[in-house]
This record gives structure tokens, C-alpha cells and sequence, in this order.
């Protein structure tokens, strides 16, 4: 298992471009499957799980080629609508792939998703929303088998949790379906409005992304189009935890700030002082951080759950006691006996942690088991004195995107083994 051995307490500075978001990238590239012609996707990251889409694209007959961060995806040639089981443990977000399958095929057979195990990760409200749109969809051994034999209609819909998801998968069927669909508790992330950005180029009829309803009326076709994928607002948060973490000052660019309003307020909470104009933005770390009001993660525009762990990494050296409560996931805190080895002082009950500040952390052998826990653990090694190996970098090359050349190029000492 390949790992980074850090060399930490040394202070970042210098600029650095954020990559393109991967969970704008993967349904991005399901919603492919539903256009004519060849699109072209900029800005798309060089990642484990666009790697993963790709091949389960090239699967199905799509042509899909990445060239350095741009992608060329042709669905003309799809011929087939089943997913195999190895290619859908890869990563949670191949269950996106059902929605444009049932609506581009009229059928769809997935084994169960994998990907980061963040506690149960059903798909309860994808399968109940999809069977409201005319599929039929049965579960046996493993396997999801959909089929919509009088095609997909449109429907009135209304979600119990606002799931990305969910929102993603019910988008996707309903651009194609016959009639009109309403989504109500609809997810308000970026990513779902660059989704349906993407998709309105291409001639869907879409409406309300970004807010809580989205209206979609159904078209025949969707034709191919040419776009670019916004950048990475969860990579962006975890280079601000390592400026906060090792008290350095950062410029990052490509970044969208509307994105990272409730991630700014927790470092403007904590000392840190951010300005940003167009696409750049310039952050600087004091040289003690202090706690911030009590992080709880929500659906957007709340605090992302994926940056609960980086932010977590930077808290454990503020003067004094921060508290976290995870609201989106079960079992999003595996992080958290690792960062004690590096030193800090961090209480779980369930979904709450207290992290106490400590004057330091030190370098010690720790194991990632998640892709943003890899994140956490590798901003507190910059941190920390002395040397830390982090294994379990396979995580981390799921969403981070040459992850250590972008950290040298900011100074630290960071290397792959
Ligand atoms: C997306 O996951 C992201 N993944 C996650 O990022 C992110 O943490 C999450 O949204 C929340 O923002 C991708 O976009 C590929 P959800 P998703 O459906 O769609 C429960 C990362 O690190 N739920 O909003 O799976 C679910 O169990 C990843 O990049 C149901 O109960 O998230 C979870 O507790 C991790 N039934 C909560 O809702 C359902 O049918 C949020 O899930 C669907 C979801």
C-alpha cells in the first residue's frame, strides 16, 4: 500500500492552481451517456475515480479518453446497460450511472455501490425516486436489476434528506422522460448546478438548480457539448487547513468563493484572514489559530461534511476547544484516533468530537482508511514536528489529484513510497 512520509513543521507559501471538482467530474460524465456526439470536458481532474468512470463509460461501448484534464466522451456507440460488480465496488459514485442508463437504455444492471466505507451508505432514496419515474427495479443477490418497459415518465418528487445523489440520479432520468418532473428537497450543491448547466447546453429543459425545487421537462434528445468542470471546493478547504495547520500564508487559484462561504467563516473564526478576487484567493494563517463556533456539518450551503476531516487536522493546534458535529454521515470520525497519534487530544460520542488544542503535534506512523481522512492526516503531518509516514495514500488518489507535487510546490517536504 503506497504511503507519504512527511517531513512537517515547516511553513507553506507560494501559489498554487485547485484542480477540477471530482464530484462535478463523475456525474458529468454519466450525463454523457445521454447526449449524441462527442463532448469534451475540461478541467477534469486526473483521479483514481474519474479513472474508475472512464472504464465503466468504455464498458458500456462509450469512447472515453482523458487527455491531462481535458476528457472526450462519446456515448454513440453504447451497446450495453449492465455495470459488472468489480467495476461498481470501485467507487460510491457508480451508482450515478443508473439514472442515464435506465433513461439513455431503458434498462440497468449494478451491483450494489462501494467506495469509502462512511457508515451505510444506502440508496433507498434513489431506488424510490427512479421507481416514481416508471422504472421497475428488483434487487437480488446483489444486483439491481431496472428496467422502464414503457420508457421513463416525469413525476412529482420530493426528497426526505436533500441527497447529492439522489438529486443527481433523479435529474438525470427525468431530462429524457416523457412530461414534466418536480423536485422537491431537491440538493442545492455546486455540483448540481454544473450538472445542470452542463445538461441545459445540451438542449435539456431544466430549472431551480441550486435551489430547494427543480422543475425538468422532459426532451427527446440531448446533443453533445463542450464544457468546464468547476474546481474543486473540498481540495480547495483542505489547502486552507494545511496554510492554517503549519501558519503560513497561500494564494489559490481557479477557486470559486461563493462555493466556500461557510468554509471561510470557520477560518475567519479561527484568525485566519482571506481575501479573494476573481478566481484567486489569498489566505493567511495567524500564528495561533483560536477555535471556531461549534462546526456542524450540513447539506449546502452548510459546512461540507467532506472537509469536516482537514478542518479537524487544523483545529487540534488551536489555543483552546473546538467541537464538530457530523450530521451527514454515521461514521465519518476514522480519522480520529489516527490525528491522536500525531499527538492531539480529540473525544468521540457518536456524532460529536471536542478537540482540545495542543501547543504541538509530532510525527508518527499513521493509516488512512478514507479518501478525506487521508486528507486530515496529511495536513496535521505538515504540522507536525519531525517525520510521519500516512499510508493508505490510495484513498487520498481518489479525490487529490498529484497531491504531493501540488504540496512541494508549496514547500513542504512531502514524498510517495
Ligand atoms: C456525495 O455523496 C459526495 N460524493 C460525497 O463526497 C459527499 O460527502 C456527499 O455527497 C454529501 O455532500 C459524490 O458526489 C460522488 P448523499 P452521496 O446522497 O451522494 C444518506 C467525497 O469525499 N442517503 O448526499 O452519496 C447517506 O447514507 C464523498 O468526495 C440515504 O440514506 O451523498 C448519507 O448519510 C464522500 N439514502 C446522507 O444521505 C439515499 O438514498 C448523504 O448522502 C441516499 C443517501
Amino acid at each position: 500500500m503506497s504511503r507519504f512520509v512527511v517531513n512537517g513543521g515547516r511553513v507553506l507559501c507560494g501559489s498554487v492552481e485547485v484542480q477540477g471538482s471530482k464530484n462535478s467530474a463523475l456525474p458529468l460524465l454519466a450525463a454523457t451517456i445521454l447526449t449524441q456526439g462527442e463532448n469534451v470536458l475540461y478541467n477534469c481532474p486526473a483521479l483514481s475515480d474519474v479513472d474508475a468512470a472512464l472504464r465503466i463509460l468504455r464498458f458500456t461501448g462509450c469512447r472515453a479518453e482523458q487527455y491531462r484534464s481535458t476528457v472526450l466522451v462519446s456515448s454513440d456507440s453504447l451497446n450495453r446497460s449492465d455495470i459488472p460488480d468489480e467495476l461498481m465496488r470501485e467507487m460510491r459514485g457508480s451508482v450515478i450511472f443508473l439514472g442515464a442508463l435506465l433513461a439513455r437504455f431503458g434498462r440497468a444492471q449494478l451491483g450494489f455501490p462501494g467506495g469509502c466505507e462512511l457508515g451505510p451508505r444506502p440508496i433507498d432514496m434513489h431506488l424510490s425516486a427512479l421507481r416514481k419515474l416508471g422504472a421497475d427495479i428488483r434487487e437480488r443477490h446483489g444486483v439491481l436489476d431496472c428496467t422502464a418497459p414503457e420508457g421513463l415518465h416525469g413525476a412529482k418528487l420530493s426528497l426526505s434528506f436533500p441527497s447529492v445523489g439522489a438529486t443527481e440520479n433523479i435529474i438525470l432520468a427525468a431530462v429524457t422522460a416523457d412530461g414534466t418532473t418536480t423536485l422537491t428537497n431537491a440538493a442545492r450543491e455546486p455540483e448540481i448546478c454544473d450538472l445542470c448547466e452542463f445538461l441545459n447546453k445540451s438542449g435539456a429543459r431544466i430549472w431551480g438548480a441550486g435551489e430547494g425545487t427543480i422543475v425538468i421537462d422532459g426532451v427527446k434528445e440531448l446533443h453533445a457539448v463542450e464544457h468546464t468542470v468547476i474546481p474543486d471546493r473540498i481540495v480547495a478547504a483542505t489547502l486552507m487547513s494545511a496554510a492554517a495547520a503549519t501558519g503560513s500564508e497561500i494564494t489559490l487559484t481557479g477557486v470559486i468563493q461563493s462555493h466556500l462561504g461557510a468554509v471561510i467563516s470557520a477560518f475567519d473564526e479561527m484568525g485566519c484572514e482571506i481575501h479573494s478576487s476573481g478566481g484567486e484567493l489569498e489566505f493567511k494563517a495567524p500564528s495561533r489559530l483560536s477555535p471556531p463556533q461549534t462546526i456542524r456539518t450540513m447539506p449546502y450551503p452548510g459546512f461540507p461534511t467532506d472537509a469536516q476531516a482537514p478542518l479537524m487536522a487544523a483545529t487540534c493546534l488551536c489555543e483552546g476547544t473546538s467541537v464538530f458535529v457530523e450530521n451527514i454521515f454515521e461514521n465519518r470520525y476514522r480519522h480520529v484516533d489516527e490525528l491522536t497519534r500525531l499527538g492531539s487530544d480529540i473525544k468521540v460520542n457518536g456524532r460529536v468530537a471536542v478537540v482540545k488544542g495542543v501547543r504541538r503535534l509530532y510525527g508518527a506512523a499513521v493509516e488512512a482508511q478514507e479518501l478525506r481522512g487521508a486528507a486530515g492526516l496529511i495536513v496535521a503531518a505538515l504540522a507536525a514536528e519531525g517525520r510521519s509516514e500516512v499510508s493508505g495514500i490510495c484513498y487520498l488518489e481518489r479525490g487529490y489529484e498529484r497531491f504531493e507535487q501540488v504540496l512541494c510546490s508549496l514547500g513542504a517536504d512531502v514524498y510517495k513510497v
